[in-house]
């Protein structure tokens, strides 16, 4: 079965009794790069698509702002369903759903994926160090690039610097894209994901 139709009758967490719609994710199959937020909000439960709501209108600001459309890009949570009144997902859930994101990073294959805030963040980085900190450089991340930066919810709420980092952050991403930045290597058996299990 196709992964996404996996996802859209999955009941493997709590949060299931509670969504409208499993929230996949969107975007180009052929992305290079590859968002990760935490997990659908009201807007997102209701159209089954992730990012819709006023934290989507920042993103795609964002993208603008370094040359790059939503639909350049693949789009996606840590939790596929809309944790009750938007509080934070708990780590069973989490657990529960990050083989649909291993998953999609495989088929995606994106160059670079960038989380948004410390739930993706942690999850990929295996890190117990917030946002603040790990933000502002690339990781190296399985033959890949993780750029983490805050999640665009926290720049609608904070003051202009959250704003200003993420467009740092975005500029980095551009950047490693267009390959200035060269792509940073590490061995296989230190890598967090294998640590992680992420990968299987
Ligand atoms: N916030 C998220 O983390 N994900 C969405 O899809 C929307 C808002
Ligand atoms: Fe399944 Fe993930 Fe939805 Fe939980 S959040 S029911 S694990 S798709």
């Amino acid at each position: 079965m196709l992964l996404a139709e996996q996802a859209a009758t999955c009941t493997a967490c709590g949060l299931a009794e509670t969504r409208t719609n499993v929230v996949f994710g969107d975007g180009s199959v052929r992305a290079q790069v590859m968002f990760v937020g935490e997990g659908p909000g009201r807007n997102e439960d209701l159209q089954g698509l992730p990012f819709v709501g006023a934290a989507g209108q920042l993103l795609n600001r964002l993208l603008s702002e370094i040359g790059l459309q939503r639909s350049d890009t693949y789009i996606t949570n840590v939790v596929k369903c809309r944790p009750p009144g938007n509080r934070d997902p708990r780590p069973d859930e989490i657990t529960a759903c990050k083989d649909f994101l291993s998953g999609q990073i495989r088929l995606i294959d994106p160059v670079v994926v960038v989380t948004l805030g410390n739930f993706a963040t942690k999850l990929l980085l295996r890190e117990e160090r917030g946002i603040t900190r790990l933000r502002g450089r690339a990781y190296p991340w399985w033959n890949r690039t993780v750029i983490p930066t805050f999640h665009p919810a926290a720049a609608l709420r904070g003051s202009a610097s959250v704003l200003a980092s993420m467009q740092e952050d975005f500029a980095l991403v551009k950047a490693t894209l267009d390959g200035r930045v060269e792509p940073p290597s590490e061995s296989e058996a230190e890598h967090p994901a294998v640590q992680l299990g992420l990968f299987g």
